[in-house]
């Protein structure tokens, strides 16, 4: 159920779990994509006559109060974003909350405190949950970036109150479903950042899904290693080879290409613009060598590759890309992914931790189909696992 299944709210008090764990420095926001996200959720019920409460976490203060995790350190982004000034409660149920509910007039917004300064959130203890429950009249979460916690606020709530799915939760479904759920074929995915071992069921789950499997960053090595290519110092999981070697079977199996670069840029140091660079063959690496990034002739022929897809989803960069200019291949790539989006010819879905900096660096984060505010929860996605806070919905 989505806001266009509410009735009339005018008067009732709408519990909407949101993500508020912003990156922070110095003290304040360093992106605010997550507030943007949820502003039409929030403002259409404030519009609609409802009082808002905000539900959110901020950081992980594992069930105890400390003043540095206060919800009230981002209330100052998230009135700038709505473009409204709102009122922070300093609690999550009780007197107080009762209290500023009766304060609140209808269509204004209130913050609760940081969710997870009880412990009863991430233990998903429905007392905790009913407690929360009892000051509002229903549900609404838009926060897909935290539905993979099985948390009070994530989960638990829906079980309590009628529940419905925000605009931004509604967005980010519809577009992964167009990505691995029923997309377009072919479909390629881009899989890149520094480890496999950290994204061994994505790719596991990939291969079974999709028509190209391009695999880039640090984890490459590992492939180009297990397949006999000496990468010299580069980083690599030599212990999981026999892993990638597996993957690139199941990928056989199941009609999936696994590409992997055969051109690739190297140095003896990682530093900006390093003398030593230059770009090889992945046969040519020398032992005082590491790959830092994908090599031009590669990444025009998976460029090409795109160009016969209908649909990609991407997560990772495809080389060091916060060190120039081992940013280049990453920029292409994400390029001419942005023209075909452009085109029309390519649904491009994107998401997870590094990714949508590499896209933003790339100045390409707007011409993507979606690009998702999620950084865990898109890779437990792509994963194939069930959300938590998607199933609680849908339930
Ligand atoms: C995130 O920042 O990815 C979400 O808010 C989830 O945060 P968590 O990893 O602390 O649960």
């Amino acid at each position: 159920r989505t806001l266009d299944d509410l009735g009339d709210v005018t008067g009732k008090v709408a519990l909407v779990r949101v993500d508020l764990n912003l990156p922070m420095k110095d003290g304040s926001a360093t992106d605010v994509t997550r507030v943007e996200a949820v502003k039409p959720t929030v403002l259409e019920l404030a519009d609609k006559g409802a009082k808002v409460l905000l539900l959110a976490h901020f950081g992980r203060p594992k069930g105890k109060r400390y003043s540095t995790m206060s919800t009230s350190f981002v209330q100052g982004d998230v009135e700038e974003v709505l473009g409204k000034e709102i009122m922070f409660i300093p609690e999550v149920m009780g007197p107080v909350v009762e209290q500023s509910i009766g304060i609140l007039r209808n269509g204004d917004i209130g913050l609760l405190d940081n969710v997870r300064f009880w412990p009863g959130e991430e233990a998903n203890d429905p007392e905790f949950a009913k407690g929360i429950a009892a000051h509002g009249d229903f549900y609404v979460n838009d926060a897909f970036s935290a539905a993979h916690r099985a948390h009070a606020s994530t989960e638990g709530l829906a079980h309590h109150l009628p529940a419905y799915a925000g605009r931004a939760m509604e967005a980010e479904l519809k577009a992964l479903d167009a990505a691995l759920g029923n997309p377009e074929q072919p479909v390629a995915a881009v899989v890149g950042g520094a480890k496999v071992s950290t994204k061994l069921d994505v790719l596991e789950n990939l291969v079974g899904k999709v028509q190209h499997l391009i695999i880039g960053g640090g984890m490459a090595n590992t492939f180009l290693a297990a397949r006999g290519v000496d990468v010299g110092k580069s980083l690599c999981e030599h212990d999981l080879t026999d892993t990638a070697n597996r993957i690139m079977d199941q990928a056989d199996h199941a009609g999936c290409t696994v590409h992997l670069p055969y051109d690739v840029v190297v140095a003896k140091e990682f530093a900006a613009n390093p003398p030593s660079m230059r770009i090889c063959n992945v046969h040519e690496v020398a032992s005082d060598e590491m790959i830092l990034d994908v090599g031009p002739q590669a990444v025009e022929a998976l460029g090409d590759v795109l160009k016969t897809c209908r649909t990609l989803v991407w997560n990772g960069p495809m080389g060091a890309f916060e060190t120039e200019p081992f940013d280049t291949a990453t920029v292409a790539l994400a390029k001419t992914a942005a023209a075909l989006t452009e085109g029309g010819s390519l649904t491009s879905v994107a998401g997870g931790g590094d990714t949508v900096a590499a896209l933003a660096h790339a100045g390409v984060k707007d011409d993507f189909t979606f690009v998702s505010t999620a950084g865990g929860a898109f890779l437990e996605w792509m994963e194939g696992k069930a959300l938590p806070g998607v199933a609680a919905l849908t339930a």
